[in-house]
């Protein structure tokens, strides 16, 4: 009686029109000339092409461990949050789907039952604190997240002057900007592996290194902190570069698919994370949706990785993609 699922494509479509028809904001519209840097990232990708390797295949294995924790992909749920449009049970609902897929969420605004509910569900749950100007809330956060057994704590450093939307900015007066002894101090009183969300430069990536951290995300955080700030994955590069393997680098924004994913880790990521693509699963199709999204997206790296003749992930490298000049519109 089960109905057959939806592909990737009928995912996005159907989440698309029901959003639609729930007059709810996306971010900004399609046709804007507002995220510059989530739109070049786009085109980014698209210009970028794999080196088939159809001689001699090989066995593909896709097993990603992160946290202690194993995952069957190189693929996650970056931080996401409930919105006024999601049902009470949406975040729980979205972590089963991770779990199922064997898979792992970031979460980041949101309270204790929130965080509780997905990590019922046996999905390991990253909390995303956000830097709050009030110290006490962001270490009360970061208790109760270790207390309830998140695998890792972190922080999106990038919203400290507020939250974009449209032209318009918010929350300026709850969010600011984190002092760097106080982030030192954050980070070494945290008994988890710490994250830090938003690095955009091989500076920055330094420093994160130099605080303590274990990994940073590569984020342009959808849009909802800046404009033209330059797109996650031209700026992936520099940052791998800078600090190599002294902590985990991952990415989001912008990831629609298994290709993409196989992408960012040529350039050099451990591991892609999606936010809106997951949300418009689930408005398609709930957790089941969101299941059949992450493992599409890994059975579409699956199948990549062996027409490039990549065994294992660290098999996958910068020369196997061939980059080609954007394309004018
Ligand atoms: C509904 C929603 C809620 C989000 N909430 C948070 C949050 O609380 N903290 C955070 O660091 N990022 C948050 N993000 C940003 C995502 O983690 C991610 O950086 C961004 O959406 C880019 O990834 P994407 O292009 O796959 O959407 C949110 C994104 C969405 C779509």
């Amino acid at each position: 009686m089960s109905e057959e699922s939806l592909t990737v494509s009928q995912l996005y479509a159907k989440g698309k029109e029901k959003l639609d028809k729930m007059g709810v904001d996306r971010w900004f519209p399609p046709d804007s000339n507002l995220a510059a840097s989530v739109q070049t990232n786009r085109r980014y990708l698209d210009s970028l092409f794999f080196e088939p390797r159809f001689f001699d295949p090989v066995e593909v294995d896709t097993n990603f461990a992160i946290f202690s924790r194993k995952l069957k992909a190189p693929v996650f749920c970056s931080a996401i949050s409930k919105l006024p449009w999601m049902p009470e049970s949406a975040i729980a609902d979205i972590a089963q789907g991770m779990s199922n897929a064997g898979s792992l969420i970031m979460l980041g605004i949101g309270g204790s039952k929130e965080l509780q509910s997905a990590i019922d569900t046996g999905a390991p749950v990253v909390k995303i604190v956000k830097p709050y100007r009030n110290t006490e809330l962001i270490y009360k956060k970061a208790r109760d997240a270790e207390s309830r057994g998140c695998v890792a704590i972190g922080m999106d450093i990038d919203h400290f002057y507020g939250v974009l939307a449209g032209d318009k900015v918010g929350r300026t007066e709850l969010f600011g900007p984190q002092p760097t002894n106080e982030l030192r101090q954050l980070i070494s009183q945290t008994k988890l592996p710490f994250i830090i969300k938003g690095v955009l430069s091989g500076r920055d990536a330094e420093k994160a290194v130099q605080l303590g951290a274990s990994a940073v995300v590569v984020s342009n955080h959808g849009r909802a902190s800046f404009d033209f700030m330059v797109p996650s994955m031209i700026a992936l590069p520099r940052i791998v570069e800078s600090v190599g393997d002294k902590l985990t680098v991952l990415i989001d924004t912008g990831f629609n698919t298994g290709n993409d994913v196989l992408k960012a880790l040529a350039f050099g990521a451990k591991a892609v994370g999606f936010a809106s693509s997951i949300l418009l699963a689930f408005a398609a199709d709930g957790s089941r949706g969101v299941e059949s999204l992450i493992n599409q997206i890994s059975a579409e790296l699956h199948r990549t990785m062996a027409a490039t003749g990549c065994a294992t992930l660290s098999a996958i490298n910068r020369s196997m993609v061939i980059e080609t000049p954007l394309m004018k519109e």
